[in-house]
Protein backbone atom coordinates (compact mmCIF):
# COMPACT_ATOMS: atom_id res chain seq x y z
CA UNK A 1 0.00 0.00 0.00
CA UNK A 2 1.09 3.48 -0.83
CA UNK A 3 1.28 5.75 2.10
CA UNK A 4 0.02 8.98 0.98
CA UNK A 5 0.40 10.22 5.20
CA UNK A 6 4.52 10.54 5.25
CA UNK A 7 6.31 9.27 8.31
CA UNK A 8 9.09 11.73 7.23
CA UNK A 9 9.63 14.89 9.06
CA UNK A 10 11.93 17.66 9.53
CA UNK A 11 12.03 19.72 12.94
CA UNK A 12 12.68 23.80 12.39
CA UNK A 13 13.86 25.07 15.81
CA UNK A 14 13.37 28.85 16.25
CA UNK A 15 15.11 30.79 19.15
CA UNK A 16 12.13 32.29 20.31
CA UNK A 17 8.86 33.09 18.59
CA UNK A 18 5.44 34.14 20.77
CA UNK A 19 3.41 31.09 19.64
CA UNK A 20 4.84 28.04 17.65
CA UNK A 21 0.84 27.23 16.89
CA UNK A 22 0.42 30.92 15.40
CA UNK A 23 3.53 30.67 13.71
CA UNK A 24 2.51 27.71 11.57
CA UNK A 25 -0.96 29.74 11.14
CA UNK A 26 0.64 32.60 9.53
CA UNK A 27 3.35 30.31 7.41
CA UNK A 28 0.93 27.72 6.66
CA UNK A 29 1.57 27.81 2.48
CA UNK A 30 5.17 27.57 3.07
CA UNK A 31 5.15 24.84 5.66
CA UNK A 32 5.49 21.35 4.49
CA UNK A 33 3.37 18.63 6.09
CA UNK A 34 5.29 16.66 8.59
CA UNK A 35 7.42 20.03 9.76
CA UNK A 36 7.90 20.51 13.21
CA UNK A 37 8.57 23.92 14.69
CA UNK A 38 10.04 24.22 17.85
CA UNK A 39 11.46 26.79 20.66
CA UNK A 40 11.84 26.38 23.98
CA UNK A 41 11.36 29.83 24.34
CA UNK A 42 7.68 31.06 23.27
CA UNK A 43 6.46 34.91 24.38
CA UNK A 44 2.99 34.59 24.01
CA UNK A 45 1.74 31.08 23.96
CA UNK A 46 -1.88 30.36 24.28
CA UNK A 47 -3.72 27.01 25.17
CA UNK A 48 -6.84 26.15 25.37
CA UNK A 49 -10.31 28.52 25.50
CA UNK A 50 -7.30 31.17 24.00
CA UNK A 51 -5.47 30.75 28.10
CA UNK A 52 -2.04 31.77 28.64
CA UNK A 53 0.30 29.16 28.30
CA UNK A 54 3.37 29.71 30.71
CA UNK A 55 7.09 29.95 29.64
CA UNK A 56 10.38 30.53 31.50
CA UNK A 57 13.65 30.19 30.19
CA UNK A 58 14.64 26.53 31.30
CA UNK A 59 14.58 24.89 28.60
CA UNK A 60 11.17 23.34 28.26
CA UNK A 61 9.17 22.46 25.12
CA UNK A 62 6.69 24.08 22.72
CA UNK A 63 6.49 22.50 19.32
CA UNK A 64 3.80 22.57 16.77
CA UNK A 65 3.39 19.95 14.25
CA UNK A 66 2.36 21.02 10.61
CA UNK A 67 -0.04 18.45 9.46
CA UNK A 68 -1.96 18.92 5.87
CA UNK A 69 -3.75 15.53 5.60
CA UNK A 70 -4.42 14.16 2.08
CA UNK A 71 -8.44 13.94 2.79
CA UNK A 72 -9.81 16.07 5.28
CA UNK A 73 -13.08 14.83 4.91
CA UNK A 74 -12.01 11.52 5.96
CA UNK A 75 -8.95 12.50 8.61
CA UNK A 76 -9.79 12.00 12.75
CA UNK A 77 -9.38 15.56 13.33
CA UNK A 78 -11.00 15.59 16.60
CA UNK A 79 -9.22 12.66 18.17
CA UNK A 80 -5.89 14.24 16.65
CA UNK A 81 -4.99 16.00 19.95
CA UNK A 82 -5.92 12.34 21.78
CA UNK A 83 -3.61 10.33 19.39
CA UNK A 84 -0.73 13.39 20.21
CA UNK A 85 -1.79 13.08 24.22
CA UNK A 86 -1.45 9.04 24.07
CA UNK A 87 2.42 9.06 22.02
CA UNK A 88 3.36 11.85 25.17
CA UNK A 89 2.27 9.21 27.62
CA UNK A 90 4.26 6.49 26.14
CA UNK A 91 6.99 8.26 26.21
CA UNK A 92 6.94 9.68 29.81
CA UNK A 93 6.54 6.03 30.81
CA UNK A 94 9.14 4.65 28.70
CA UNK A 95 11.72 7.20 29.19
CA UNK A 96 11.36 8.48 32.41
CA UNK A 97 9.92 5.97 34.09
CA UNK A 98 6.44 7.87 34.87
CA UNK A 99 2.74 7.16 35.44
CA UNK A 100 0.84 9.69 33.66
CA UNK A 101 -2.81 9.72 33.64
CA UNK A 102 -4.98 11.40 30.83
CA UNK A 103 -7.95 14.44 31.57
CA UNK A 104 -10.19 14.42 29.14
CA UNK A 105 -9.67 15.31 25.98
CA UNK A 106 -6.14 15.74 26.57
CA UNK A 107 -4.49 17.19 29.62
CA UNK A 108 -1.61 14.95 30.74
CA UNK A 109 -1.16 14.32 34.50
CA UNK A 110 1.41 13.42 36.67
CA UNK A 111 1.08 12.94 40.52
CA UNK A 112 -2.15 15.30 39.81
CA UNK A 113 -0.09 18.01 38.53
CA UNK A 114 -0.43 19.14 34.95
CA UNK A 115 2.87 18.25 32.93
CA UNK A 116 1.53 18.71 29.38
CA UNK A 117 -1.29 20.35 27.22
CA UNK A 118 -2.16 19.99 23.38
CA UNK A 119 -4.00 22.48 21.21
CA UNK A 120 -5.20 22.06 17.60
CA UNK A 121 -6.07 25.00 15.35
CA UNK A 122 -7.20 24.60 11.23
CA UNK A 123 -5.64 27.28 9.19
CA UNK A 124 -8.40 28.35 6.90
CA UNK A 125 -8.49 29.99 3.61
CA UNK A 126 -11.87 30.58 1.06
CA UNK A 127 -13.20 27.91 4.12
CA UNK A 128 -11.30 25.61 2.97
CA UNK A 129 -8.81 23.79 5.25
CA UNK A 130 -5.26 24.36 4.37
CA UNK A 131 -3.18 22.65 7.55
CA UNK A 132 -3.54 21.78 10.93
CA UNK A 133 -1.64 23.11 13.37
CA UNK A 134 -0.95 20.72 16.50
CA UNK A 135 0.64 22.49 19.10
CA UNK A 136 2.32 20.87 22.45
CA UNK A 137 3.79 22.26 25.28
CA UNK A 138 5.41 20.01 27.86
CA UNK A 139 7.34 21.20 30.97
CA UNK A 140 10.59 19.82 31.11
CA UNK A 141 12.95 21.68 33.17
CA UNK A 142 10.84 24.17 34.72
CA UNK A 143 11.48 25.08 38.41
CA UNK A 144 9.03 25.09 41.51
CA UNK A 145 8.94 28.32 41.30
CA UNK A 146 7.69 29.49 37.78
CA UNK A 147 5.06 26.26 38.48
CA UNK A 148 3.58 27.86 41.56
CA UNK A 149 2.88 30.94 39.31
CA UNK A 150 0.35 28.76 36.88
CA UNK A 151 -3.31 28.46 37.50
CA UNK A 152 -3.41 24.98 38.17
CA UNK A 153 -1.54 22.30 39.99
CA UNK A 154 1.53 22.10 37.00
CA UNK A 155 4.62 19.85 37.47
CA UNK A 156 7.48 19.05 35.21
CA UNK A 157 9.90 16.22 34.41
CA UNK A 158 12.56 18.02 36.65
CA UNK A 159 10.88 18.30 39.34
CA UNK A 160 9.31 14.81 39.36
CA UNK A 161 12.71 13.62 38.52
CA UNK A 162 15.62 15.41 40.29
CA UNK A 163 17.09 15.74 36.69
CA UNK A 164 17.41 18.61 34.11
CA UNK A 165 17.10 17.16 30.23
CA UNK A 166 18.11 18.44 26.93
CA UNK A 167 14.61 19.33 25.18
CA UNK A 168 15.37 18.43 21.78
CA UNK A 169 16.35 14.85 22.42
CA UNK A 170 12.56 14.52 23.82
CA UNK A 171 11.14 15.83 20.93
CA UNK A 172 12.99 13.86 18.22
CA UNK A 173 11.28 10.82 20.56
CA UNK A 174 8.16 12.32 20.34
CA UNK A 175 8.47 13.13 16.85
CA UNK A 176 9.06 9.36 16.28
CA UNK A 177 6.07 8.02 18.55
CA UNK A 178 3.67 10.36 16.72
CA UNK A 179 5.06 9.55 12.87
CA UNK A 180 5.31 5.98 13.40
CA UNK A 181 1.89 5.02 13.80
CA UNK A 182 0.38 8.29 12.17
CA UNK A 183 -1.06 6.64 9.01
CA UNK A 184 -2.37 3.60 10.96
CA UNK A 185 -4.38 6.36 13.27
CA UNK A 186 -5.70 8.75 10.18
CA UNK A 187 -7.03 5.56 8.66
CA UNK A 188 -8.27 3.90 11.63
CA UNK A 189 -9.36 7.07 13.48
CA UNK A 190 -9.88 7.07 17.61
CA UNK A 191 -10.52 3.16 17.84
CA UNK A 192 -6.49 2.65 16.37
CA UNK A 193 -6.38 4.10 19.80
CA UNK A 194 -9.01 3.35 21.86
CA UNK A 195 -7.33 1.35 24.35
CA UNK A 196 -4.32 2.97 24.98
CA UNK A 197 -6.52 6.25 25.81
CA UNK A 198 -8.84 4.43 28.36
CA UNK A 199 -6.46 2.74 30.02
CA UNK A 200 -4.97 5.63 31.45
CA UNK A 201 -7.94 7.85 31.85
CA UNK A 202 -8.15 8.06 35.68
CA UNK A 203 -11.37 9.84 35.93
CA UNK A 204 -14.09 7.48 34.65
CA UNK A 205 -15.92 5.95 37.15
CA UNK A 206 -15.79 9.28 39.14
CA UNK A 207 -17.82 12.02 39.68
CA UNK A 208 -16.41 14.67 37.94
CA UNK A 209 -16.99 18.68 37.47
CA UNK A 210 -17.64 20.17 34.19
CA UNK A 211 -16.47 23.58 33.12
CA UNK A 212 -17.65 24.71 30.03
CA UNK A 213 -18.13 28.42 28.71
CA UNK A 214 -18.06 29.46 32.42
CA UNK A 215 -20.58 27.10 33.69
CA UNK A 216 -19.94 24.00 36.16
CA UNK A 217 -22.17 21.22 35.87
CA UNK A 218 -21.47 18.00 38.15
CA UNK A 219 -21.75 14.48 36.48
CA UNK A 220 -20.83 10.71 36.61
CA UNK A 221 -18.39 10.07 34.34
CA UNK A 222 -19.42 6.82 32.72
CA UNK A 223 -17.46 6.03 29.21
CA UNK A 224 -15.47 7.00 26.31
CA UNK A 225 -17.56 6.61 23.08
CA UNK A 226 -16.11 5.50 19.64
CA UNK A 227 -15.84 8.82 19.07
CA UNK A 228 -13.27 9.91 21.97
CA UNK A 229 -16.29 11.87 23.43
CA UNK A 230 -17.42 11.73 27.36
CA UNK A 231 -20.28 9.80 28.12
CA UNK A 232 -21.89 10.91 31.30
CA UNK A 233 -25.20 10.67 33.60
CA UNK A 234 -26.40 13.52 35.05
CA UNK A 235 -27.81 14.25 38.94
CA UNK A 236 -30.94 12.80 36.97
CA UNK A 237 -29.60 10.09 35.63
CA UNK A 238 -29.73 11.73 32.15
CA UNK A 239 -27.43 9.75 29.85
CA UNK A 240 -25.28 12.86 27.73
CA UNK A 241 -22.12 13.20 25.33
CA UNK A 242 -19.78 16.08 26.58
CA UNK A 243 -18.24 17.18 22.98
CA UNK A 244 -16.58 20.27 24.50
CA UNK A 245 -15.23 21.40 27.99
CA UNK A 246 -12.68 21.37 30.53
CA UNK A 247 -13.12 18.27 33.31
CA UNK A 248 -12.58 19.60 36.32
CA UNK A 249 -11.70 16.37 38.93
C1 LIG B 1 -3.85 23.61 26.99
O1 LIG B 1 -3.65 22.73 27.81
O2 LIG B 1 -4.64 24.53 27.22
C2 LIG B 1 -3.13 23.57 25.67
C3 LIG B 1 -1.75 24.17 25.75
C4 LIG B 1 -1.02 24.15 24.42
C5 LIG B 1 0.31 24.87 24.51
C6 LIG B 1 1.14 24.66 23.29
S1 LIG B 1 2.79 25.24 23.49
C7 LIG B 1 3.09 25.05 21.79
C8 LIG B 1 1.85 25.52 21.06
N1 LIG B 1 1.88 26.93 20.84
C9 LIG B 1 0.94 27.58 21.54
O3 LIG B 1 0.78 28.82 21.57
N2 LIG B 1 0.21 26.70 22.24
C10 LIG B 1 0.65 25.35 22.01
Amino acid sequence: MINTEMPQYTIVTLDEVPSTNSYVLENMPYLDNGTIIYTSNQTAGRGRYNRHWVCDETDNIYMSFVLKPVNIKNYPFPNLTQYLTVCVCKILERDFNLAPVIKWPNDILVNNCKISGILAETGMKNNTVQGIALGLGLNVNMGKETLEKIDQKATSLSVLTGRNYNSEKIVRNICDEFFNNYSSFVEKGFNYIKDEYLKRCFFLGKNITISENGEKREYFAQAIDDNGFLTVKDKFNNQCKIVTGDVLC
